[in-house]
């Protein structure tokens, strides 16, 4: 493993993308925000006109993946993460993308990895893991201002039924399921801006480098 990793997990909207990303910035780590990688098979499935569940199909798509090409523009349309939740199932598909993540956080000085299951599968010996949640109804206002901000139209109730339906299918999988590691901090952000959750999670990455050094 590389010399300093955080794992960073969560639900959908707990605000654990943007956190990883100014953690990456703050720390100078590469970031890898793995739910893009979900969604770039998904979308390499839907583009050739593959069933989301063709197993061997998706493990291929994932082999082949270039991770410096993803596109967040184009794979943050929201089918795209209803079909992702999809794949994600498939232990075949997940295999490859866990190698592919692997991989990337071994290379280099250290990085930060956001997703489902960093911490419990992809890295469990990661020296700082967070497990960043919110309630359902926080993260689907999260969700619906967003799309406003953009310009966009959406409607609340329906935003909150997804949200639910999609942690339902990632928290109840078979394969590694999304949960929080037995080490992970939880940063509950429910109630906090993103500055602040930013001061909490470099806290505890403060701690953790600060003991490292002591031993
Ligand atoms: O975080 P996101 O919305 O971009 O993720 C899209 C889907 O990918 C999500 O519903 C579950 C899946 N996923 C996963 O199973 N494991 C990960 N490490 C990251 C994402």
């Amino acid at each position: 493993m590389a010399e300093f990793v955080v794992a960073i997990d969560g639900p959908a909207a707990s605000g654990k993308g943007t956190l990883a990303r100014l953690i990456a910035a703050h720390y100078g780590l590469r970031h890898l925000d793995t739910g893009l990688t979900y969604r770039a098979v998904a979308k390499a499935l839907l583009d050739a006109g593959q069933p989301l569940d063709d197993e061997a199909a998706a493990e291929q798509a994932a082999r082949s993946l270039d991770l410096s090409a993803m596109d967040r523009g184009v794979l943050a349309d929201h089918a795209i993460g209803e079909a992702a939740s999809k794949v994600a199932v498939m232990p075949a598909a997940r295999r490859a993308l866990v190698d592919r993540q692997r991989e990337f956080a071994a290379h280099g000085t250290g990085a930060v990895l956001d997703g489902r299951d960093i911490g419990t599968v992809v890295l469990p010996g990661a020296p700082v893991k967070l497990y960043v949640t919110a309630s359902a109804k926080v993260r689907a206002a999260r969700r619906y201002h967003e799309i406003l901000a953009r310009g966009g139209t959406a409607d609340e109730a329906e935003i909150l039924a997804d949200i639910l339906k999609r942690d339902e299918r990632d928290s109840t999988r078979a394969d590694s399921p999304m949960k929080p590691a037995e080490d992970a901090h939880l940063l509950d952000t429910s109630e906090m801006d993103i500055e602040t959750a930013f001061r909490a999670a470099r806290a505890i990455i403060d701690k953790t480098l600060a003991d490292r050094k002591e031993t």
